[in-house]
């Protein structure tokens, strides 16, 4: 996730972009950059860094020019440093633009650009548009056509703002997958990945929708789609939030608004690593020892790829707290063995450390992170992203279902070069996968049921999550959520393990949530839920089927889908239940008591 912040008018385009992109540093913050224009010539000043410091280094305030464009970077492809943040700009250095998204494709355009002469500068796949618009502008009438000539041919997401020195009144905005906002003024015009960054200059708003695409001057706007170049007509809409309200677009609080971008993340997660899980499947083949090592919610995702990587790839991986793996594993690990470690922040001081022992052992290590450039990323030998943009609240929500969704993906691979599963079921599989982010979004529309579920609970001492297999590791993350944010106790375990002990704290009204998908142990947890009401237990469950109606107290119905992908659905009722419930009870879920979001010490 990156920020867009585009402007043209009569103010000095600098000092309007440096304060947009001061409102958009919650999107990315590792490094930004601006282009102006004045007297047809382009002024990019960027680098690695956080928005004030670079403003004092690189004299953002002191930029030329009535136009320009800022950016502010979550890097995705290419490390985080001065030359790949953005703009980035074409061999001529006419053409300078900004990105928010991935391209998919970059690397074969790239390879054929490079063959027709191109020079590249950075290793963003940002790049690759600015000469290939450059590209198409030869055998062009427009730099319109070129540049939709060239966005035609690109796979994945993009918010892009472009400026060419040979159009000297006007801005290109594009959307696809990734955010974009027009903002009309009077006068001038702006352009941002979100309303905060120009709303203290206007609160009048056009959303473009995906595949559209904005031409921009100061005192007019056309907005068109991208695939037939007809012009579409937009609703203004007039934004009634405050700036604080904006910067959380218009949520309450980060966690809120993190839940809800799951939708976005897990689609970026998928397409960010469409080209490159093969090879790491390819590369991970060669082991079949494996241990998976993170802790908290990342080792919950670990757990979930356990079961993953058992039933597609018929691998059993051995999944262990990054703590314990340190002090119990160290003669256990070695050259044959393969270490996957699992840590959002890619700076959890145990998993770093269980990852270095891994290292020094000689194992092969693989990282899935969310933050680029983290010190995981350095330790390992592979890395793949999940592209979740930056989490803010400390509960991890959309950093969790992306790590499932790249779990996921690498399994289904796995069996793929293994051979393992049929190709039909994990074609089918992948289909699923691609449908979950809708799926996501159906389930968001619980919300409000989920909050009033949330009053009625909002005094009860303790909670149990139940489920079985795949199912586990979602009771456990369901646990945790609420623990750690709602500070109410709760215990997740397998339902099979309740008759062993648990079952004896339960007792008249104590909430026990059953994820109940339909799947192997479907019949088995509706056992579990009768023995828990006759315990008195008031019964929530998350499911698929009619008949959870009869045995529990709520249901929250649940959209099919294959077993295997419910880690990813299930997790999200969870989450808004841990998050009301917090609310309710007047605590700040982004600033859970006692907690850091990335716990850098042992
Ligand atoms: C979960 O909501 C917590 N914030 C916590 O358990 C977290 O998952 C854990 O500290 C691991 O962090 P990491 O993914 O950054 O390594």
């Amino acid at each position: 996730m990156c920020g867009i912040i585009g402007y043209i008018g009569e103010r000095p385009a600098c000092e309007v972009i440096v304060r947009g992109l001061k409102r958009l540093e919650y999107r990315g913050y590792d490094s930004a950059g601006i282009v102006t224009e004045e007297n047809g010539e382009l002024f990019i000043r960027k680098g690695a860094g956080r928005i004030d410091e670079l403003t004092g280094k690189l004299g953002f305030l002191e930029m030329p020019g009535k136009r320009g464009i800022g950016h502010t970077r979550w890097a995705t492809h290419g490390v985080p440093n001065d030359i790949n943040a953005h703009p980035q700009r074409d061999c001529t250095g006419k053409i300078a633009l900004v990105h928010n998204g991935i391209i998919e494709n970059f690397a074969e355009i790239k390879e054929e650009l490079l063959s027709k002469g191109h020079r590249f500068e950075s290793d963003t796949d940002t790049e690759v548009i600015a000469h290939l618009i450059e590209e198409e502008l030869k055998s062009s009438e427009s730099f319109e056509e070129a540049m939709r000539r060239a966005l035609l041919r690109l796979k994945g997401s993009f918010a892009l703002g472009i400026i060419y020195t040979g159009e000297p009144d006007r801005l290109y905005f594009v959307r696809n997958e990734s955010p974009l906002v027009l903002g009309i003024g009077d006068g001038e015009n702006f352009a941002a990945s979100d309303v905060p960054a120009f709303l203290e200059y206007t609160n009048r708003a056009i959303f473009l929708d995906d595949r559209e695409y904005a031409v921009v001057t100061k005192d007019s706007y056309v907005v068109k789609n991208l695939d037939t170049g007809e012009t579409v007509e937009k609703p203004i809409h007039e934004i009634e939030w405050t700036l604080e309200m904006a910067e959380k677009a218009g949520f309450p609080h980060f966690m809120l608004k993190e839940i809800y971008e799951q939708p976005r993340a897990i689609r970026d997660a998928i397409h960010g690593n469409a080209d490159v899980i093969r090879t790491v499947a390819e590369e991970i083949a060669k082991y079949e020892k494996i241990f998976i090592v993170a802790m908290g919610t990342s080792y919950h995702a670990g757990l979930v790829g356990k079961y993953l990587f058992q039933r597609l790839a018929k691998r059993v991986p051995v999944v262990e707290d990054a703590s314990e793996f340190r002090y119990e594993f160290d003669d256990l690990v070695d050259e044959d063995s393969l270490v996957i470690a699992i840590t959002q922040s890619g700076e959890t001081a145990d998993t770093l450390a269980a990852m270095k022992l891994a290292k020094r052992k000689g194992a092969k290590v693989l990282a899935i992170v969310n933050v680029v450039g983290s010190m995981a990323t350095r330790i390992a030998d592979l890395t793949l992203y999940t592209h979740a943009g930056p989490e803010i609240g400390v509960a991890a929500t959309k950093t969790y279902t992306t790590q499932l969704t790249v779990l996921t993906m690498l399994a289904i691979e796995l069996a793929r070069v293994l051979g393992t599963a049929d190709e039909s079921y994990l074609n089918a599989l992948e289909e699923g996968l691609n449908a979950i982010p809708e799926l996501v979004e159906s389930v968001l529309k619980h919300d409000e049921s989920l909050r009033e579920l949330a009053e009625s609970l909002v005094d009860r001492r303790d909670f149990f999550y139940i489920g079985r297999g795949i199912s586990v590791p979602t009771a456990l993350e369901g646990a945790l959520k609420l623990k750690e944010i709602s500070y109410i106790h709760a215990e997740g375990l397998s339902a099979g393990e309740l008759k062993h002990g648990p079952l004896a704290l339960l007792e008249d009204g104590v909430p026990v949530v059953a994820i109940a998908p339909s799947g192997r142990t479907f019949d088995k947890m509706v056992g579990n839920m009768e023995e828990s009401r006759a315990r008195g237990a008031f019964v929530i469950s998350l499911g698929d089927r009619g008949e959870l109606k009869r045995l529990s107290d709520v249901l929250i119905e649940m959209p099919e889908t294959d077993e295997l992908l419910t880690p990813i659905l299930y997790a999200v009722p969870l989450q808004l239940i841990a998050y009301h419930l917090a609310v309710l009870r007047g605590n700040d879920p982004d600033k859970p008591r006692n907690l850091a979001k990335s716990v850098t010490v042992e």
